[in-house]
């Protein structure tokens, strides 16, 4: 049987860590990006410290680079959201016809960055970025309206890119990852896919609304990880 392909959309620490694992699991992974050429040719590492891509990409043979829409056309059903939350729905949206039919499993926080957006905060800089939407929607319920035609499950955003792919590294991997979708096959796919990552304990929060207590997490997920200390790396575990 031929390899499946899978896409995993965003650059960044996170989208890195699925498109690496993904290929190790076997799957042809196709990653997306706005402009190739662009992302390619960038030498500096980016706003969160990781090496430039192409680096990146040399070490990880395989792993293929396309424009966002053709990343997600490539993928046989699932797409993985790792795109800036910020800016996710404009370039979701702009890509509708790709991910028609399949299931986006999406991680994104709706962080808005830039100072006039941050707010002071106890961390060592001094201040947070603002969520918006938070509260009475979320960055997934929004994705899932813009795109009423793709399985939209929210998922991964409670854990932090080097354990969500490889949940045995802490804890001898007993620790809880959550999802929630209003399709119930997508939110199989993606439970599926936690299985395969090595995830036990996979806790479905029911519908897509569920998604909002799940993005509010990362202001407590901020905080815990600054109480243990920058670099410490831990998980949830729903006790019952
Ligand atoms: N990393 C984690 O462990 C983690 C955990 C939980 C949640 N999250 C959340 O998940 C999301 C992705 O995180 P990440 O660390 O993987 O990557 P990231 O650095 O937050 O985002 C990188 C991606 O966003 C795209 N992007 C940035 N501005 C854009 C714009 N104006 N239009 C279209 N695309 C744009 C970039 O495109 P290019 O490729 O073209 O540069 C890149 O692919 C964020 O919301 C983050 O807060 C991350």
């Amino acid at each position: 049987m031929s390899a499946k392909n899978i896409a995993v959309l965003g650059t960044g620490g996170g989208g890195r860590a699925h498109a690496a694992r993904l290929a190790e699991l076997g799957y042809e992974v196709h990653v997306g990006t706005r402009d190739v050429e662009a992302t390619l040719a960038r030498t500096e590492p980016d706003m969160m410290g990781n090496a430039p891509y192409k680096e990146w990409l040399a070490d990880h043979p395989g792993i293929q680079l396309h424009a966002f829409a053709d990343a997600a056309a490539a993928a046989d059903d699932i797409v993985i959201n790792g795109i800036d939350g910020h800016n996710a729905v404009a370039a979701l949206t702009s890509i509708a016809d790709q991910l028609t039919g399949k299931t986006l499993i999406d991680y994104a926080v709706p962080y808005l960055y830039g100072a006039a957006m941050d707010h002071p905060w106890p961390t060592p800089w001094g201040t947070m970025p603002k969520m918006d939407p938070c509260d009475t929607d979320s960055l997934a319920e929004q994705i899932q309206r813009a795109l009423p035609d793709v399985k939209v499950v929210k998922s991964f955003v409670t854990q932090e890119q080097e354990t969500v792919v490889n949940p045995k590294a802490i804890g001898g991997g007993d620790h809880t990852m959550f999802v929630a979708s209003d399709h119930t096959d997508a939110k199989q796919t993606a439970t599926d896919l936690l299985t395969a990552y090595g995830w036990t304990d996979v806790l479905d929060l029911g519908g897509l609304v569920a998604a909002r207590g799940m993005e509010m997490y990362a202001h407590m997920h901020s905080a815990i990880g600054l109480a243990l200390g920058l670099g410490h790396h831990f998980g949830v575990k729903v006790v019952r």
